[in-house]
């Protein structure tokens, strides 16, 4: 399996009927299972190399923090597309500080619980949610300059079909829960053998709902690169994976 390393990849652009040809940015797609290490990696990545970091995952937590807030049924088609009609133009997420706002409000905090993803993943089922996030995520994907990685689940597949590097990665689950737990209890939250059971299935709940689930499942795309972290150190994932990057996209 390989990739092609085009210099840039253009969008083509329908411009009063008439079809326009605009370069973009680099986009690395990195996707994989719940607490595999893509944000923590993926953000370190693009710090050290001045490009955007986009987290697919916290679009997702946004609206079923938001879907709950206002008490909107997730069966209820009409409601979900006002909803996220606001929700795209209210939506502010600060790349320096990782906060997440949605107007004024600062809802940082409500997304970054266990109960935020398995919400998150409930929501992340439905197909209106899925559609009216999409331009979104292709909008955010292409602001910068030089390049972006962007994380979650369906990028490769689904959100940036043509990114110029697709990677899928992942971990065992016992080391996923292991590095969940650990930062977990660094933060004072968990410290029991139960807390760590209950940690290891509720990541398990959440690989097999992603997925399962018809509309965009988690699944690695047939170009992408394996990338596995069990035996790998943060440190050491994020330089394998500038490694990678610099060397597929001949940067
Ligand atoms: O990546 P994170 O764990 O924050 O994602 C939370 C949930 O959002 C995932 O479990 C998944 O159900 C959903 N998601 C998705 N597609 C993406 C990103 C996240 O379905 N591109």
């Amino acid at each position: 399996m390989d990739f092609e390393n085009n210099s840039s990849k253009t969008d083509h652009v329908m411009t009063q009927g008439k079809s326009t040809t605009k370069s973009r940015c680099k986009i690395v797609a990195v996707d994989g299972p719940a607490a595999s290490g893509k944000s923590s990696v993926c953000s370190a990545v693009c710090s050290k190399l001045g490009w955007n970091y986009v987290n697919t995952g916290f679009l997702y937590r946004a609206v079923a923090y938001i879907t709950r807030q206002e008490g909107i049924d997730l069966a209820d088609d009409s409601a979900l597309k006002v909803l996220l009609s606001k929700f795209s133009d209210s939506l502010r997420w600060e790349p320096d500080t990782g906060k997440v706002f949605v107007g004024d409000l600062d809802i940082t905090d409500h997304l970054y619980t266990d109960i935020a993803g398995q919400d998150a993943s409930r929501v992340a089922k439905n197909s209106i949610v899925r559609e009216l996030l999409l331009p979104l995520q292709r909008r955010l994907g292409t602001q910068s300059k030089y390049g972006a990685i962007v994380d979650g689940r369906d990028i490769g597949t689904v959100v940036f079909p043509d990114a110029d590097l697709k990677v899928f990665m992942t971990a065992s689950l016992d080391v996923r829960a292991q590095r969940r737990f650990h930062q977990l209890e660094s933060n004072g939250q968990t410290g029991s053998q139960e807390d760590f059971d209950a940690i290891k299935a509720s990541i398990a709940k959440r690989d097999i709902q992603d997925s399962a689930r018809g509309e965009a499942p988690l699944k690695q795309a047939d170009d992408a690169l394996t990338f596995d972290t069990s035996d790998m150190n943060s440190e050491e994932a994020i330089a394998a994976l500038v490694e990678l990057i610099s060397t597929k996209l001949k940067l």
